[in-house]
């Protein structure tokens, strides 16, 4: 299948291109590169532009016999989302209604979603499964979901066929070598923790320790990225051969504390790490952990790299290589 990825020189965007690839898919990536990286997609055509942008996307889907769209463009961050509501709504809901809108005009029947874990909200039961009340808590949650209660009217009256992917914490690095994770600014655990372990940052900031978790530290489900992008292929090939609509937790089951990520981190860089704590982070809940057993059973999905060694081992690989990030290459517009 030929597929439009936006977002695709992400994090989690650019891992999926290069499974897509490997898989023998054509891609073409859309990326506006407000937080992607030019020199995370090597093995596809990047055409540097919004979503917003009608006309191009709409040229874009008339020019090239699009098959599918994977649909990673969007803001992503629960505490910048709580400062700036309207750029949430902007990007992820009016930015995805012209996405769909364009879709539509271009006859495309397939979309896979990018989805989180922050559309349930408080969690009112532990592991978190699809059918959890979906509550969320602040603008970014709110925004996906709004998107996600789009879809099924969109499938009843277009017949837009879609999978929509919840992620819980996204983590670790391609086991190759090539992709990593980087974010300016960085505000995610296990990059930062290793950004301490190289120097950059003098100590790991660890947010509360009076949560009602055994080791009063905040829970996460981390999830390899690697196991992420192959999700996204089984649900692009699960709509090709017929699937129905339909919603998946990505997590691993596993819980993990914030200082047992520290913990291991320090066993894979080979050093005791400097650490403080300070005041709870505003909107964390104390444990999310995802039951991810709808998407191994229907999609036979089967997380490969995921326990936290992997996780941070991969990520450290990328981070000693890559202290300063990816590299900043030329620019060719529409390139
Ligand atoms: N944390 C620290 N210190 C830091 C950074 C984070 O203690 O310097 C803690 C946080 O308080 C939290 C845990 O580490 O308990 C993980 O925090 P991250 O910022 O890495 O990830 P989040 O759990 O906040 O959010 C991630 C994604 C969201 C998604 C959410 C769903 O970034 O997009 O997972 O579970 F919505």
């Amino acid at each position: 299948m030929h597929i439009l990825v936006t977002g695709g020189a992400g994090y989690i965007g650019s891992h999926t291109v290069k499974d897509l690839v490997k898989a023998r898919h054509q891609v073409t990536v859309l990326d506006n590169l407000s937080k992607g990286w030019r020199a995370a997609v090597t093995k596809a055509r990047l055409i540097e532009g919004e979503i917003t942008n009608q006309r191009l996307l709409c040229e874009l889907l008339q020019t090239v016999k699009i098959n599918a769209v994977i649909h990673f463009a969007a803001s992503s961050l629960v505490g910048e989302s709580m400062q700036c509501p309207a750029d949430y709504y902007a990007n992820n809901v009016t930015g995805s209604l012209i996405l769909l809108e364009a879709m539509r005009e271009a006859g495309i029947p397939y979309l896979v979603f990018s989805s989180t874990a922050a559309v349930y909200g408080e969690p009112v039961e532990i592991p978190i499964s699809e059918d959890h009340p979906a509550i969320p808590t602040n603008p970014y949650g709110a925004t996906k979901l709004a998107l996600e209660e789009a879809l099924p009217w969109y499938y009843q009256a277009y017949g837009l066929r879609y999978i929509s992917l919840r992620y819980f914490n996204a983590a670790g690095a391609d086991p190759d070598g090539e992709l990593g994770e980087v974010h300016e600014p960085e505000t995610h655990l296990i990059p930062l923790v290793l950004k301490t372990a190289l120097g950059q940052t003098p100590e790991i900031k660890i947010f509360g320790r009076d949560y009602p978790t055994p080791d009063g530290t905040c829970v996460r489900d981390y999830i390899h990225v690697t196991d992420l992008a192959q999700a996204h292929i089984l649900a692009l090939e699960a709509l090709a051969g017929g699937a129905n609509p339909s919603i998946y937790n990505l997590g691993n089951g596993n819980g993990y504390s914030v200082l047992e990520v520290v913990q291991a981190t320090e066993k894979v860089v080979g050093k005791p790490l400097p650490k403080t704590f300070s005041r709870r982070r505003v909107g964390d809940p104390a444990v999310l952990v995802a039951s991810a057993e709808k998407i191994k059973r229907e999609l036979h999905w089967r997380p490969c790299y995921s326990d936290l060694h992997t996780i941070i081992e991969t990520a450290w690989r990328w981070h000693q290589k890559n202290p300063l990030g990816y590299p900043k290459i030329g620019i060719y517009p529409g390139s």
